[in-house]
């Protein structure tokens, strides 16, 4: 198989799935040319917690994506969640060295600006400038070659436990994929679903995938909050499953086919058949009484969002509204729902921006996955691996992949 310099792959290690977008980028452009996706068993709330599942899932979504891009993948960036990931906000100053600013005077104030106590078992892995104030005068976004004395910094601060990051490394080192960034999965998604004008305006995103909801808060074009909410789809699923006394499995099968995410959207004449268990003759319960079930939990996750943001202060800088992505977006009357607990305008996001395989990846599911190639392709993150996995040579990965089929084969 090929290999080429301008391909750029998102891993999205999720809860439920894990899937492995291409991108490949000529003359300015990014193209989606592959999509691999398999399921995900070795995750809790978004944290690896079985390498060997997590590993299997990895190199089985890559298998899939290198066959439908026709490349070979060695080198992935991939995303991380959980609520082990603290954001913050943080600033940091420094004496201007030669009365004019310079990217070393920009690198020290960044650098100050993390230096602040982070726990020992924690590492930062953003540093976003929000602004930049260079003497008096304010809300600057690139200071380079401005004359000044003092350079002030404002930055959002990402931190993430450095196991839960070690873990994933691994994991894909193990399916052996160099990592060449770890990204925060709203971080990506936002790269995929938003607007520069929603970002400018001031904009929630909200990733609600299996194990989690991730949410990101962007205003004056810049991220200023960032947060997890530790319930997802999951939950849904397993409150259906309770409410319907139905085996999680068929749960799932019943909120895909039949949820919606509030009661007073289904009609009162509809009713939906539920497999019996163990033999029993299946049973039939009405539509609303499903809705019911849904609307309470989504409802709780979305008064969490809305709860965090007031408590933060933001809600009079979203002048946008919200916008939901990820598998849990997908339920009928979902945006309905966050209207009313939002009392602000909700969008469903699908990635957007990009070219290729358009239709393919177009569903909230993907989000994370292609804003990651975003994200990669913007900040030039392909160049140079950042986790280079020892020794490792593209006749071992081909050896490592050839084993790997046999086993699956015998
Ligand atoms: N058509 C659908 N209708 C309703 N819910 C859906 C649909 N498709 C997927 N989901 C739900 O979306 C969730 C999975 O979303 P997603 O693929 O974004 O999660 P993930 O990335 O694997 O997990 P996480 O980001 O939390 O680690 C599951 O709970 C699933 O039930
Ligand atoms: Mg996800």
């Amino acid at each position: 198989m090929e290999t080429s310099n301008n391909i750029i792959v998102g891993l999205d290690i999720g809860t439920t799935k894990v899937c492995a977008i291409v991108g490949e980028f000529k003359n300015g452009n990014l193209d989606i040319i592959g999509l691999g996706s398999s399921v995900s068993t070795g995750l809790r709330n978004g944290v690896v917690n079985n390498i060997e599942n997590t590993v299997d899932a990895i190199a089985k979504a890559v298998e899939n994506a290198e066959l439908m891009a026709g490349y070979q993948i060695n080198e992935v960036i991939v995303g991380i969640a959980g609520s082990h990931v603290r954001g913050f906000n943080s600033r940091g100053i420094v004496a201007v060295k030669s009365r004019e600013v310079t990217q070393q005077d920009v690198d020290r104030v960044l650098e100050g600006a993390k230096s602040i106590a982070i726990p020992l078992d924690n590492e930062v892995i953003h540093t976003i400038p929000q602004e930049y104030i260079v003497d008096e005068q304010d809300d600057i976004k690139q200071p380079i070659g401005m004359s000044g004395l003092r350079l002030e910094a404002r930055v959002h601060i990402v931190t993430v436990s450095s196991i839960a990051a070690q873990n994933i490394v691994k994991c894909a080192n193990k399916a052996n994929l160099d990592v060449s960034d770890i990204v925060l999965e709203q971080i990506a998604s936002s790269e995929a679903v938003l607007t520069d004008d929603e970002k400018e305006l001031g904009v929630v995103l909200i990733d609600m995938g299996g194990g989690t909801t991730d949410i990101a808060v962007f205003s004056g074009g810049t991220i200023i909050h960032t947060f997890v909410i530790p319930k997802g789809g999951q939950s849904v699923t397993s409150d259906v499953s309770l409410g319907t006394k139905t085996i999680p499995q068929e749960a799932e099968k019943i909120k895909v086919q039949f949820g919606i995410a509030k009661e007073s959207l289904a009609r009162k004449d509809e009713i939906i058949e539920i497999p019996g268990i163990g033999g029993r003759p299946p049973r039939t319960i009405a539509r609303q009484v499903l809705g019911n079930i849904i609307e309470q939990r989504m409802g709780e996750i979305f008064t969490w969002v809305r709860k965090n943001i007031e408590k933060n202060g933001l809600e009079n800088k979203i002048l946008s509204g919200y916008v939901i992505t990820g598998g849990g977006a997908l339920i009928d009357g979902c945006a309905d729902l966050a209207e009313d607990i939002f009392g602000a305008p909700v969008r469903i996001g699908t990635p957007r921006g990009i070219g290729g395989l358009t239709d393919v990846i177009n569903s909230p599911i993907y989000s994370t996955g292609v804003g990651l190639v975003k994200y990669a392709f913007k900040n030039n993150l392909y160049k140079e691996p950042m986790f280079k996995k020892s020794s490792k040579n593209i006749f071992e990965n081909i050896k490592a992949r050839l084993l790997k089929l046999l086993e699956d084969f015998f």
